[in-house]
């Protein structure tokens, strides 16, 4: 029997198996996203997400410890503005939606905030920036990258000067992270790092997400500013790009589709690896949950799990809180 000299299993027994575990979840790793909006005065609850909802801005605080009472720390926040229009300009602001919220965390709370970075939920075209003149039954659309840049920078600045701890850009533009980090520079923000979503595909894990927040564009895609799904190389060259200008962390979103890409972003690039378990993740397996098909406390663990041990440093997850009260 000299075949069976290695047997794995002795060290799989209660014991001794979390001794050679690998990787731990634990609440340090996790990041939960809040949704906060300018138009109602309830919590309303978001049907596709179960057990999320958009707060009001006066819930904003007590919204943020619930969330800590679990043990999670860190929040991203998203925000729905009480009006849009084709420029976004309620994104940057200073009585908008999420400086409010974000002066509020800040004065009340000890919790880390964190900023979505981005115009889609701002514009009436919800798209991720400045849009050129189209007809109205011209399918073909472009969004304006080098104007959107501006744009963008004076958002994050707006969030800093709110108190955001950190800026999180999400629009896809090229040049999105040296431009931020130039205008929190020169408003004195040196501090305030950015985690760039710098592999963000064109994925269809957001629709949840788009109703939550409102960010559904109004027509065409994203196909021409987020990523191919097809494409992991190229991956390697956009967070490459968000490296030289300066992103202190590096985020692949989805997360679970696309581990590959988490895994090949940790082993190459000398910076924290964020993944974000998007909002169609969870939704998924609420899905298949609510039918009995599967047990999502299961589930949720073994998903977060996975993607630390593809390489994530934080996770981004609608889990944060179901998972963390059980750690
Ligand atoms: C904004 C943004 C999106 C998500 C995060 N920031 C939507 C999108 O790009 O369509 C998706 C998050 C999720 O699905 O949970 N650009």
């Amino acid at each position: 029997m000299d075949h069976l000299t290695h047997r794995p299993r002795r060290l799989r027994r209660d014991g001794v198996r979390s001794l050679v575990s690998e990787v731990d979840l634990s609440t340090d790793d996790l990041v939960a996203p809040v949704f906060v909006d300018a138009t109602t005065d309830d919590r309303q609850p978001i049907p596709s997400m179960p057990g999320h909802e958009r707060v009001p801005v006066s819930d904003a605080v007590a919204r943020v410890e619930e969330i800590r009472e679990t043990g999670v720390e860190a929040v991203i926040l998203f925000g729905i503005p009480d009006s849009k229009d084709a420029q976004g300009s309620r994104a940057w602001a200073e009585d908008g939606v999420v400086q409010r919220a974000v002066r509020a965390i800040g004065e009340e709370t000890d919790a880390y905030v964190i900023t979505d970075v981005c115009m889609c939920e701002y514009t009436d075209h919800g798209h991720c920036g400045v849009i050129e003149d189209r007809a109205d039954d011209d399918p073909t659309l472009t969004v304006k990258n080098d104007e959107t840049l501006e744009l963008l920078a004076e958002t994050a600045v707006s969030h800093a000067a709110a108190g955001a701890d950190m800026v999180a850009p999400s629009s896809m533009t090229d040049g999105m992270v040296g431009a931020i980090r130039e205008g929190l520079d020169d408003a004195g923000h040196t501090e305030v790092p950015i985690m760039s979503y710098a592999a963000k595909y064109e994925s269809g894990f957001y629709g949840p997400f788009r109703d939550a927040a409102d960010g559904a564009p109004a027509f065409g895609d994203r196909r021409h500013y987020q990523m191919d799904p097809a494409n992991a190389r190229e991956a390697m060259r956009e967070v490459e790009l968000d490296v030289e200008q300066g992103a202190d962390v590096l985020m692949i979103k989805p997360a679970l589709p696309y581990l590959d890409v988490v895994s090949a972003v940790g082993q190459e690039f000398d910076r924290p690896i964020a993944a974000y378990n998007v909002s169609g993740e969870y939704a998924m397996l609420h899905a298949a949950a609510e039918k009995g098909w599967l047990d999502l406390e299961a589930v949720a663990h073994e998903s977060l799990l996975s993607i630390k041990r593809a390489g994530a440093d934080l996770i981004l997850t609608y889990f944060a809180e179901d998972v963390a009260r059980r750690l």
